[in-house]
């Protein structure tokens, strides 16, 4: 009996390794090279190293006399850092929702933390919606930029996510799947750094330029893609910015013990790698294209800890898959930094991860720990 249990354990054991569901089509190319992948400021490939370099100087710089009035840190480090320049950090921002729309204050999304002399900190409007959003690794990010629309997209019809089309703001008039930010806000990287310059340090610069009326409310919004007037030589940062983040390599793994095969083959075996899909791959990317493994699908999904805050086209109730890759380097997690270990995070799973989340419910003790051990080689 002892003998045929122990056989059955083994069989099922052999079954969860072979068996590796992978919701993508079409499959990944196998002889596509994988990414480079450290914790170091060494470049990719994508620039020489004296190049990244020099946008790294440009990444930590102080804003100066650039900064506010409305700001929520100086430099893009300020929150990137952990483990390396161009990681997260626990650092968190201030969204709202719009109660009316013809509203200035209350149409804004984002709150900013900090101004200069003279300017009154925004104090949240009325019956707004109010939530927390951290702030994302950057490592790795240029292979996700170069993830072809038509990957996504088959995902999508695989496991249900939803992809938004966003625009380009240094291509006007031009659309790609959007794939950064919580929201699936942006999808390149320099249309991000432009975004950012002014959302984050209030500096102005050729893709997002301030508009009158919304600044002196000190809340987001701005006229997206416009390429006239910023003269100023900080109108050529977002470049370093785009440059440095696309040079930076993948998260690198942990060591990866027979513990932790065992443990993504549970994670795979409860559907967790539906929407944290292990393995994506670039098209058109240079010098050369490459798979990597982020643990996402990079499409929004509601699983019930949406921040009820709707972003453009992303609806108030979805996030966009949590990249897995970096998860051990964090201490804090969802995307409200509201989960302090990674067994929560799991727990507050619902709605679209119902199933997955009460198979996670069923693991024998010894599963769920392979599962963590798995989860904190990433
Ligand atoms: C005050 C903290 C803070 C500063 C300063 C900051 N960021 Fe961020 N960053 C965030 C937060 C928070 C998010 C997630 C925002 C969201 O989706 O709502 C983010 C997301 C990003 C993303 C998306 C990453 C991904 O994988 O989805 C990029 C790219 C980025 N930031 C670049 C920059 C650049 C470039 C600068 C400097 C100009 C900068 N950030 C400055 C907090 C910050
Ligand atoms: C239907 C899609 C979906 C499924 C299935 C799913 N997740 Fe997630 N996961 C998400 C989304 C979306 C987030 C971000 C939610 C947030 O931040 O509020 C997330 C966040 C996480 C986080 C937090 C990461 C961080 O850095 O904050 C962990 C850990 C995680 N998932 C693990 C799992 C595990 C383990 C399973 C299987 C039991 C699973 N997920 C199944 C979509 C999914």
């Amino acid at each position: 009996m002892k003998l045929i249990s122990l056989l059955l354990a083994t069989l099922l054991l052999a079954g969860c390794y072979k068996e590796k569901p992978r919701p993508t089509i079409p499959p990944v190319p196998a002889s596509l090279p994988e990414a480079p992948a450290g914790f170091d400021t060494l470049t990719n490939g994508f620039t020489d190293q004296k190049t990244m370099d020099a946008a790294l100087t440009q990444f930590i710089e102080d804003a100066g006399d650039e900064l506010g009035p409305y700001f929520n840190a100086r430099s893009c480090v300020d929150c990137h850092s952990n483990p390396i320049i161009g990681g997260n950090s626990q650092v968190v921002e201030h969204r709202i929702a719009p109660d009316d729309k013809d509203d200035g204050i209350a149409q804004a999304t984002l709150v900013h933390d900090q101004a200069v002399p003279g300017f009154n900190q925004q104090v949240a409007p009325r019956d707004a919606i109010n939530a927390l959003r951290s702030s994302l690794n950057l490592m790795g990010d240029g292979f996700v930029e170069a993830v072809p629309d038509e990957e996504l997209e088959a995902i999508a019809s695989v496991n249900g996510g939803q992809f938004i089309h966003v625009q380009i703001l240094e291509s006007p008039g031009v659309t790609k799947i959007g794939r950064f930010g919580w929201k699936d806000q942006q999808a390149t990287l320099l249309s991000f750094a432009g975004d950012a310059d002014f959302n984050e340090k209030g500096v102005e610069n050729r893709l997002v330029l301030a508009q009158l009326p919304q600044k002196s409310n000190g809340i987001e919004d701005q006229q997206a893609g416009s390429t006239v007037g910023c003269s100023d030589p900080n109108c050529e940062d977002i470049d370093f910015y785009a440059a440095f983040m696309r040079s930076l390599k993948a998260p690198p793994r942990g060591l990866i013990t027979d513990e932790v095969k065992y443990g993504e083959s549970v994670f795979d075996s409860i559907g967790c790698n539906s929407c944290h899909v292990d393995t994506l791959y670039t098209k058109g990317l240079k010098p050369r294209d490459v798979q990597f493994h982020p643990y996402s699908d990079y499409l929004l999904h509601n699983i019930g800890t949406g921040d009820k805050i709707a972003q453009g086209p992303a609806p108030a109730n979805k996030l966009r898959t949590k990249p897995l890759w970096g998860l051990r380097v964090q201490s804090r997690f969802l995307h409200d930094n509201n989960a302090f270990n990674i067994t929560d995070a799991i727990k507050k799973h619902r709605h679209e991860a119902n199933d997955s989340e009460f198979a996670y419910e069923r693991l024998t003790k010894k599963d769920k720990q392979a599962l963590l051990t798995f989860l904190n080689s990433l």
